[in-house]
Order: C-alpha cells, then sequence, then structure tokens
C-alpha cells in the first residue's frame, strides 16, 4: 500500500455518456449586500461556522484511495439500489448486462452528486453575496469549501474507481437553472439547503450504512457530515426570515418549492442513463417510478423535506394540498430525523453514527479472520 495520496490520481480515462464536457451558462441576477453591523450575532449560525471550520476534512488524507474496488459494482451496490432490478426487463438481463446496469447506475448517480457539488458551490457563492445576515455569509463561507471539497473528492472517486460518467440529469439542470437565476437569496436557500441539500443527506445517510464497499460507505459517511450542517443551515435562517413575508410573497416559495418537489419525485428516474444502456428511457423510467428503490429514495427524501417545509413556515392549506396531491403530506407529521442537528449536536450526532458503523466493519473483518487496520478504520484513514 502506498502512502503518497497527494499526487494527482492515477491516469484513467472514463467512459463519458452524454453531455459531460462542456459548459452550461446561465445568467444571474441579485444584489450584493454589506453588512457593517459586526457585533449582532446569531449563536445558531455561528455554532454551526464554528462546527464547519473545525470539521473540514481532506479527501486525499481522510480515504485510503488504494482500496480497491470491484470493477464490476465499484460502489458495492446491493441489487435492491438498481432502480430496474426485481422487473421482468431486469429478469431477461444477461449476467454481463446486469454488471453493465450496476456500473452505470454508480457512473451515474455519482455524476449526478459532482454535478450537484458544483452546483452548490456556485449557489452558495451567491448566497454569501446576497444574504444579509454576516454570520450566514461566514457560515456559507465554509460551505463553500465543503462542497469544492466534495466536487474534487466525487470527482476523483468517479475517475479512479467508477470510469464511467455522465452529464447532468435534465431535471436537475432545469432546477439549477430557475435558481441561479432568481434575484432573491433565500430561493436559492430553499431549494438548494432544504431541498437538494436533504436529497444528498438522505442518499448518504442511506450509503453509508447499505453499500457493500466498505471505502464508499467511509466515503458516503465523511460527506453526509458536511451535508448535515448545510441541511441545519437552510433551516435556520429560514424558518427566521419566512415569518416576516407577506401571504403572496410566501405563496411564491410554496410554489416553487411544490415544482422543485415534483421534479425530484417523477423526473429524477435515470432517463439518460436508461437511454444510453439501450433499454428504453420510457420503459425503463416507468419501471424505476414504481420500483422499491425508487420509492425508498422517495421516503429517505421527503421524511427530511416535509418537515422541514412545516417548520420554517411555507405548510399553508394550499401547500399541504399541493404535497397531498404529491403523497407525502403524511411525512409533515413526522419528526425531521435530522431535526437535532441544529444545535450542537449537529456533528457529534453524525460522529457518533459514523462510529458505530465503522465499529461493525472493524468487527465484521475481525470475525472473518482479517487484521484490523491499523488506522482503525477500513474505508477511511482517520
Ligand atoms: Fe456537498
Ligand atoms: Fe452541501
Amino acid at each position: 500500500m502506498t502512502t503518497d495520496t497527494t499526487g494527482p490520481p492515477p491516469a484513467r480515462l472514463p467512459e463519458v455518456v452524454g453531455e459531460a464536457i462542456g459548459q452550461l451558462a446561465i445568467p444571474m441576477s441579485g444584489t450584493a449586500l454589506f453588512q457593517w453591523d459586526y457585533d449582532s450575532h446569531d449563536e445558531q449560525l455561528l455554532r454551526l461556522y464554528r462546527q464547519g471550520k473545525q470539521r473540514q476534512w481532506d479527501a486525499d488524507e481522510a480515504l485510503d484511495w488504494d482500496h480497491h474496488a470491484d470493477p464490476e459494482n465499484p460502489l458495492g451496490l446491493p441489487d435492491e439500489f438498481l432502480w430496474i432490478a426485481g422487473s421482468s426487463l431486469w429478469d431477461r438481463l444477461p449476467p454481463a448486462d446486469r454488471v453493465r446496469v450496476r456500473t452505470h447506475s454508480a457512473g451515474w448517480m455519482y455524476s449526478q452528486f459532482l454535478h450537484s457539488e458544483q452546483f452548490a458551490l456556485l449557489a452558495v457563492g451567491k448566497i454569501s453575496q446576497t444574504v444579509p445576515a454576516l454570520d450566514a455569509k461566514l457560515f456559507v463561507a465554509t460551505q463553500l469549501m465543503d462542497e469544492a471539497r466534495h466536487a474534487e473528492a466525487f470527482n476523483r472517486y468517479l475517475s479512479t474507481k467508477i470510469g464511467v460518467r455522465y452529464g447532468l440529469s435534465s431535471s436537475l439542470a432545469s432546477l439549477f437553472d430557475q435558481i441561479m437565476r432568481e434575484a432573491r437569496w433565500d430561493f436559492a436557500c430553499l431549494a438548494g439547503h432544504v431541498i437538494v441539500e436533504n436529497m444528498g443527506l438522505a442518499a448518504f445517510g442511506q450509503q453509508r450504512t447499505q453499500l457493500q464497499d466498505p471505502f464508499a460507505r467511509a466515503f458516503a459517511g465523511y460527506v453526509a457530515r458536511d451535508e448535515a450542517r448545510h441541511v441545519a443551515f437552510g433551516r435556520i435562517v429560514l424558518r427566521r426570515y419566512y415569518p416576516e413575508l407577506a401571504d403572496s410573497e410566501l405563496r411564491e416559495r410554496e410554489e416553487f418549492a411544490l415544482e422543485a418537489c415534483w421534479s425530484l419525485r417523477d423526473r429524477f428516474v435515470g432517463e439518460e442513463m436508461w437511454e444510453a444502456l439501450g433499454y428504453g428511457a420510457e420503459e425503463c423510467s416507468a419501471i424505476a417510478r414504481r420500483s422499491p428503490a425508487h420509492r425508498e429514495f422517495r421516503r429517505q427524501l421527503f421524511m427530511r423535506v416535509v418537515p422541514a417545509l412545516r417548520e420554517i413556515g411555507l405548510f399553508s392549506p394550499r401547500m399541504q394540498d399541493g404535497l397531498a396531491k404529491m403523497g407525502v403530506l403524511g411525512f409533515g407529521k413526522m419528526a425531521d430525523p435530522d431535526a437535532r442537528y441544529d444545535d450542537d449536536a449537529v456533528a457529534d450526532v453524525v460522529d457518533r453514527r459514523e462510529l458505530a458503523v465503522r465499529q461493525r466493519d472493524i468487527e465484521a473483518t475481525a470475525q472473518l479472520g482479517g487484521a484490523e487496520p491499523a488506522s482503525g478504520s477500513i474505508g477511511g484513514r482517520r
């Protein structure tokens, strides 16, 4: 095992599908706000800011990039994660095609995360300019670095372990376009922190316990720890801001949030991937929407998003009606599983969970007779 992880990743050209090369240009609008009040502080935001400063990690150092990923299933995705598994189409596929679905599902999913990390980098840069409160500007500066580290790490993961990359999915592209065009700072926070970040938190939370590859689980654990802070930030700033708004202004936000929810619920189904694999985008997307894996993705997403919408005050009868049509209103009665992240416990809770997962990894390895890694972890170095 080599120890030099600071150099460039090994040269390996990934298979590129769709518009993975090039750029997307979106005109922006907004007002840059300087804040001269350096003495009024929001203690909760300052706590998150401090955690953001203290809990930076470096993917080069924290993870063991020498880990060998299975080329036929680089993330160790259990078949229950595949959106067409269990369908008659899946049953007809020969083993080689199933391997291709596993590899492309990993490539498509991690490509969408990579693009979302870069989007978050742009969106929080905009929020730092336009949000009025200084403590909020300070926090998003830490988030900017988080998202840069995430983008770097996902890019390295795709290049060195997965080997397949995709362009940005159309459902995310139209959402990102709307967010960047909108001048009002809270729209980026609403769609970015409350909805897209929760999608990341839901996905990484699931992955860090259910992926079969220990490196992938460790990777997801590190990213989830940061995303929990980002989600907490959105909830804190918006639940203070939205009570100040008039009903007509709230209505606009509710419509925007509902549209973003519909888009992730119905359109985030891997259309481009199924097209590229040649299985029929329409047929596979329909199978994906009905699949237990997508149902679980929606459950994990809306069990976080709906309580958050209620908490920030976007829960009028018209909003509840919209959520009911989507079939997710029931989640509003649940406690947000991450609600405790908005206080001092934010990262500690995630740390404890991560530690527990790692401990299970270590014990499982020991039972198999394998040597316990010197660092005390399997996929990670810390
Ligand atoms: Fe991120
Ligand atoms: Fe984030």
